[in-house]
């Protein structure tokens, strides 16, 4: 049984651990109040998931993910993370986290940034362009001809491998845009953007992932 330490409970944390429990896995649950205020989410969820904090959800999961927009200030429990896979669904909007110059600049992407914060784990961006409410929406078996797409970018190979795993179990066919110095790709306003409610093929992600400016 395969466990993922869940940290953000909001919008996308809570459609993942659907996804995840619906393929089989337990999640550990996290955001920053404390697990008494995930107890109707927990309920809902049923027994394969239970609340905790932060630094408990890292500890138990086999890997991990965020999702919550990323901060300078590092409250992430990195001792707990490390050597572990962190996959990171955050998208940098500057009028909602405030500008960060490397980042508008092109020296770095976010989530360099946030594998700057995390040394010790291999950070992977997941997740970022379906919206929350759609993941079931789109989501088809394997090899249906309307399946949608989605982009991992890691510096990290077997986080990739990871990633792709999920997508495919999720309904989804994996992309590779890595490294993680890449991921800009895949931001708001990019070509692919356009297409992140409706989805899109394996070929038209890596075509707009291409066209990126
Ligand atoms: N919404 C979407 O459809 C969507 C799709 C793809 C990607 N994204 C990206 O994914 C990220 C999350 O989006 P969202 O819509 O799920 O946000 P959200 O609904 O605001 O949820 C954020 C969650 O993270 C928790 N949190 C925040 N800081 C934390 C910390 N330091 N430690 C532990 N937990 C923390 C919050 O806990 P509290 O409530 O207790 O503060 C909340 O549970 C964003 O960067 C967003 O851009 C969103």
């Amino acid at each position: 049984m395969t466990t993922i330490g869940m940290i953000g409970a909001g919008e996308v944390g809570r459609q993942l651990a659907r996804a995840a429990i619906g393929n089989g896995y337990t999640v550990v649950l996290a955001n920053s109040r404390g697990p008494e205020t995930l107890r109707d989410l927990v309920a809902e969820l049923g027994p394969s998931a239970r609340a905790a904090t932060a630094e408990e959800a890292a500890a138990a999961g086999d890997f991990a993910i965020l999702s919550f927009p990323y901060k300078v200030v590092n409250d992430l429990p990195v001792d707990a993370l490390a050597g572990k896979i962190v996959l990171d669904t955050n998208n940098y909007m500057a009028w909602r986290d405030g500008h960060f110059p490397v980042v508008d600049s092109g020296r770095k992407t976010v989530h360099e940034l946030r594998q700057e914060q995390l040394p010790t784990s291999k950070v992977a961006k997941a997740f970022t362009h379906v919206q929350a409410p759609s993941l079931f929406r789109l989501a088809r078996p394997a090899g249906s001809p309307d399946r949608q797409a989605l982009a991992v970018s890691s510096n990290h190979p077997d986080a990739v491998d990871l990633v792709s795993r999920l997508y495919d179990q999720f309904g989804f066919d994996p992309v590779d845009n890595s490294p993680l110095s890449e991921s800009w790709r895949s931001a708001p306003g990019t070509p692919m953007w356009n297409f992140h409610d409706t989805g899109q093929s394996r070929a038209a992600l890596v075509r707009n992932l291409a066209r990126a400016r």
